[in-house]
């Protein structure tokens, strides 16, 4: 299908996991996308895997200079930015009485700062252009409440949950819509991190907790990237043009809101 021809998408960490998916499905759909991350090795190869639709860019979200620059380099590109999805993020977890300064400011500079001064950057060029585009940022099931072991993270997925709705609410009358995707539990890397942290904190097996939270969701597994996707192009189609400020759960079935 080709719901999104012509259009322009920046994706931020999306050398890897759900950006990835995203970044190939949207390329299925007719759009062309920039794979923007840290790790712009990673995001060569993912570009090359993916073909002439795809470029490489190197971003790190916690930077305005780097920002401003993937910005530039993405419209140098493509001309203009039709979406923006703001993906890259950082799990971390730790019992209260051992949260350190230093681990709470990396994780909310890239999860909350990263997401809103990309958001602005890119708003101001869609702006500037007039460009009635669409903004998707990465919730987290995890912004919905907190856990015990899981309050950075979570605190941040909640901060991009109203972000959302603040952003959204600014942003429409250029025509801008700004959503959000709250995922649940979704196999891959990220998830490799997170078993390990459980591992650590709960005295588990490494895979147990993994395997623990696969049984609980109601669907019957884990959630895979490609899960994902079907929202993520909802949401940047003409299809999706009267719906602002919102946060879907794409999690199957754990979380009610
Ligand atoms: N995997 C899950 O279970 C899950 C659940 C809920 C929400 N999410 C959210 O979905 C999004 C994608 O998750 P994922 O599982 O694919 O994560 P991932 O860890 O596999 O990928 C994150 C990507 O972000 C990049 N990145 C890290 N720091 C960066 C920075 N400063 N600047 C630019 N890029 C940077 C990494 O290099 C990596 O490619 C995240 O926002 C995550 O919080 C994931």
């Amino acid at each position: 299908m080709t719901r999104l021809a012509g259009k322009n998408a920046l994706i931020t960490g999306a050398a890897r996991g759900i950006g990835l998916a995203f970044a190939k499905a949207y390329v299925q759909e007719g759009a062309r996308v920039a794979i923007a991350d840290i790790n712009v090795e990673l995001a060569r190869e993912a570009a090359e895997e993916i073909g002439a639709s795809a470029i490489a860019v190197e971003m790190d979200v916690t930077d305005q200079t780097s920002i401003d620059a993937a910005v530039s380099a993405t419209v140098e590109a493509f001309g203009q930015i039709d979406i923006l999805i703001n993906n890259a993020a950082l799990f971390t977890a730790a019992p209260i009485t051992e949260i350190t300064q230093e681990d709470y400011q990396r994780v909310f500079d890239i999860n909350v700062s990263g997401t809103l001064f990309t958001l602005q950057a890119v708003a101001r060029h869609m702006i500037d252009k007039g460009v009635r585009g669409r903004i998707i940022n990465m919730a987290s099931q995890a912004g919905r409440r907190g856990e015990p072991l899981v309050a950075v993270y979570c605190a941040t997925k909640a901060a991009v949950i109203s972000l959302t709705q603040s952003a959204a609410l600014n942003l429409i009358e250029y025509g801008i819509n700004v959503n959000a995707i709250a995922p649940g539990v979704v196999d891959g890397e990220h998830w490799d991190g997170v078993d390990a942290f459980f591992a650590k904190y709960e005295n588990k097996a490494p895979g147990q907790k993994k395997r623990e939270v696969g049984e609980s969701v109601p669907f019957g597994r884990m959630g895979r990237p490609d899960d994902l996707t079907g929202m993520a192009v909802f949401l940047a189609s003409a299809d999706a043009e009267y719906i602002l400020a919102q946060c879907y759960n794409v999690d199957g079935g754990q979380w009610m809101s």
